[in-house]
């Protein structure tokens, strides 16, 4: 541990780990490549201008191809598409294999079969600690299906993966049930309840 704070890491995932996001495939198009890595790091920032943001690791082979693009992608992931999120996170294979595309307004490859999608000019980044922090605005978007879309925690990918072993938590919704390690099963709730 680098920081001046000396911190649990595992508690730290523990809180993290109740905060559930969406998952979504970053794309750029960059010296006529496509590239794309899953990211739930995806926020969104402004309306006025449209911005949005998200992170990319340092070390990530996507990263200088972001950094050069035009443009990017945010590929909102519906509930039914854990295959394309671990896809989207292998290392050793074509990521972009079986998937459909069309090309974007700065040539980023949009997923027609995401639920939604934004379509971004890169206007910022910043370092934040481990990460590249890329802000983009909003040049195009669209809703592309009604499906659920997904939701994932650091506790459990696409479902209600809240495992509360050492405190009682009251839930109005089913939960994901928690493995002795702490994380939880995600095959089990892998469409969760409707929004
Ligand atoms: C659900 C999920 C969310 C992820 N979110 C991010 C993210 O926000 N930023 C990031 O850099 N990597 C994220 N990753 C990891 C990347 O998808 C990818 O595995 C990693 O960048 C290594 O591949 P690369 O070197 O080709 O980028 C996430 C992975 C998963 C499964």
């Amino acid at each position: 541990m680098t920081s001046e704070v000396e911190l649990d890491e595992r508690k730290l995932r523990q809180v993290l780990g109740r905060f559930v996001t969406g998952v979504t495939v970053v794309t750029a198009r960059v010296a006529g490549s496509f590239l794309g890595l899953t990211a739930n790091s995806f926020t969104s920032v402004s309306l006025e201008p449209p911005q949005v943001l998200f992170c990319v690791h340092s070390s990530s082979r996507a990263r200088d191809g972001l950094q050069r693009a035009a443009g990017f992608a945010v590929n909102i992931l519906g509930a039914d598409q854990e295959q394309i999120s671990r896809q989207f996170a292998a290392t050793d294979s074509d990521r972009f294999t079986g998937v459909d595309v069309r090309p974007g307004r700065t040539g980023a490859p949009i997923l027609t079969d995401a639920v939604a999608f934004l379509e971004c000019r890169r206007v910022a980044e910043m370092t934040g600690g481990d990460h590249l922090i890329v802000l983009g605005e909003v040049l195009e978007f669209g809703v592309l299906s009604d499906r659920a879309p997904s939701r994932s925690s650091m506790a459990g990918m696409f479902g209600w993966a809240i495992p509360c072993p050492e405190q009682s938590v009251a839930h109005d919704r089913p939960v994901a049930p928690a493995l002795a390690d702490g994380s939880a099963t995600s095959r089990a709730c892998a469409t969760g309840p409707p929004l």
